[in-house]
């Protein structure tokens, strides 16, 4: 129990929670590093904490300031909260397609918000070129940058590996993470791999990513098809995931994450947003691969109420033509035994 005189005190130290049924049925000890428990209800809080921290260390950012960013948003909500509870204002610019869940949370902290039409990368208004354009206007605004900006990787280095450390008194043998800007990976698996150099490092990648085939083939070739997920996969090789240490990889297609996402909430009380259901599913082929007896840690990394009018909306569901007759949660296991040639083994 914690007592803050700020909501930023109160970001960082979240639970550990093992998902008992998964645990079960692989013979591993599967956890949950509960990352809805920021005040900002996602793992993006402890970057956005950092970043702003290291910039007012370094007198780029003062007080009065606007913070720029460009986010699927859960950034924008954590750099939001972070910037009313340290005396900033906020600007964020964010893609029209992403779950008005988070939308609507930007705007409660106070934000202000753009929205851009989704265009790809190459695209000057693509919302990462639109907010950089905007912090350049003005001396009194500074761009966040959470793609290039290391301190995003920092916070998880100095924060989070020390805790998952310490909570599973260095038990960890698998670490599995999703990529958006890398920072969680990258600051994750440095910290870890120094305490325990034979501690596996896992990337789960979504359909419409080139993280898995950049890895594989040094090559971004995104993933067939598209992702209803948010805030992860990407195109290019940024700063943060460039500090990644990882041993394997694999890329998943949003039909696992249906049957996974229904399983656990029945089984287990746990209602995942689409990263994290992804982050559980890569969890389950590492414990498939791995065998019994592994300790393995992945992220619940925002809210699953943020994904309810996705991953949670049969309509939407049946839109992008996936299918609501679930696979049943052996058949996956057993596939994800056999799923040997398509995980990429680092040397
Ligand atoms: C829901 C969600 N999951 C995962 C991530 C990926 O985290 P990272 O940027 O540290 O790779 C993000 C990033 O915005 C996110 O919003």
């Amino acid at each position: 129990m914690r007592t803050g005189s700020r909501p930023t005190d109160l970001i960082g130290q979240t639970d550990l929670l093992r998902i008992n049924s998964l645990s079960q049925l692989t013979g591993c000890d599967i956890f949950l590093k509960c990352e809805f428990q920021n005040p900002g209800g996602s793992i993006k809080d402890r970057a956005a904490l950092q970043m702003v921290q290291d910039a007012v260390s370094s007198g780029a950012l003062e007080r009065g300031m606007t913070i720029v960013e460009g986010t699927a948003g859960n950034t924008g909500i954590g750099l939001a909260l972070v910037a009313k509870s340290l005396g900033f204002n906020m600007l964020a610019v964010m893609p029209n397609d992403q779950a008005p869940e988070k939308e609507r949370m930007i705007a409660l902290h106070g934000a202000e918000l753009r929205t851009v039409n989704p265009v790809p990368f190459r695209d000057e208004n693509h919302f990462y070129h639109t907010a950089r354009k905007m912090a350049e206007q003005r001396s009194d605004f500074w761009w966040a940058n959470q793609f290039e900006n290391t301190s995003n990787a920092r916070a998880h280095e100095l924060q989070t590996g020390p805790e998952i450390w310490e909570q599973t008194k260095g038990a960890i043998d698998i670490l599995v993470s999703v990529a958006g800007t890398g920072g969680t990976i990258a600051g994750n698996s440095r910290f870890l791999k120094q305490q325990k150099s034979d501690l596996q490092v896992w990337l789960t990648d979504p359909d419409g990513s080139g993280l898995y085939s950049y890895l594989r083939n040094g090559e971004f070739v995104a993933a067939a098809g598209g992702s209803m997920t948010e805030g992860i996969g990407i195109m290019r090789l940024v700063e943060n995931f460039k500090q990644a240490k990882v041993d394997a990889a694999v890329n998943l297609p949003d039909q696992d994450l249906l049957a996974l996402s229904r399983y656990v909430r029945d089984r287990d009380g746990i209602v995942l947003g689409s990263s994290s259901a992804l982050n559980v599913a890569g969890a389950l082929c590492a414990a498939a691969q791995s065998g019994p007896g592994k300790t393995i840690v992945t992220f619940a990394c925002d809210l699953g109420e943020r994904s309810s009018s996705k991953l949670y909306n049969p309509e939407y569901l049946r839109n992008r033509g996936l299918s609501m007759a679930l696979e049943p949660i052996t058949e996956l296991f057993a596939r994800y035994k056999d799923a040997g040639d398509s995980i990429w083994w680092n040397g």
